[in-house]
């Protein structure tokens, strides 16, 4: 795959250690579950290193008063794509407990593999926020450059993309179509089959975090 300015591939140590757990079919719901819990808290470190709304704020220490950047109140909205994305929300939710969360539901289409909307709820005043897409597999890309355009149609101008396992194909697809977007995977993996997964992969995203096979 080309290098795209807007693509972070972390390839971190530990975040690969937890994948390793996570691909393998013998891992229980539960432990899955906790493990994408656990990437994206990781994740989310990392990707709001810049970017995050931040003001001032005037802190008395036992010593002096000093000024400290703090989180803009109300700044950062998470936004899951139903059903797999729900499995990191609460990843999110232990560095930003106040984040709002609107919530898209796509589901693909399985013979097209284009993805066909289903929900959308989004908080009142998304536009101004930091959105945060949240979605375990970036495969075709659909469901990403989907769920982005809706949230542009609304008029969020600053959003960012953070999935665990990306396919070059739909890595490439959300770089190119979503410029503007930062786009963060957490590993890079080797194609998709002809059913639209990920190679190597985890299986099914979804049905392993709630267990509907
Ligand atoms: C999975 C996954 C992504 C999408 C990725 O969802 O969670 O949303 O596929 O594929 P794409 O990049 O080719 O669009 P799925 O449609 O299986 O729905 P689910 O989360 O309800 O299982
Ligand atoms: N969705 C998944 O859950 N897994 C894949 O490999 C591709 C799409």
């Amino acid at each position: 795959m080309k290098n795209y300015d807007n693509v972070t591939i972390f390839n971190h140590p530990l975040i690969n250690h937890k994948i390793a757990i996570l691909r393998d079919e013998k891992t229980s719901m539960k432990e899955f579950r906790e493990l994408i819990e656990e990437i994206t808290t990781l994740m989310t470190f990392e990707s709001l290193k810049e970017g995050v709304p931040t003001i001032e704020r005037e802190v008395k220490t036992p010593l002096e008063v000093c000024t400290q950047q703090v989180v803009k109140d109300n700044s950062i909205v998470i936004v899951p794509i139903l059903r797999a994305g729900l499995g990191m929300v609460n990843g999110v939710h232990v560095l930003f407990p106040s984040a709002r969360v609107g919530h898209i539901g796509l589901c693909r289409n399985e013979e097209t593999l284009e993805p066909y909307e289903y929900y959308c709820k989004l908080p009142d005043g998304i536009e101004d926020k930091l959105v945060m897409i949240v979605d375990p597999m970036l495969a075709t890309g659909g469901s990403a450059c989907d769920a982005i355009t809706q949230l542009k149609k609304r008029g969020c101008k600053n959003i960012k993309f953070m999935a665990v396992i990306g396919a070059p194909e739909g890595v490439s697809r959300v770089a190119e179509a979503h410029p503007d977007v930062q786009i963060f995977v957490s590993t890079l993996d080797r194609c998709l089959n002809e059913n639209g997964y990920i190679l190597p992969g985890l299986g099914d995203a979804g049905d392993r975090l709630f267990g509907t096979k």
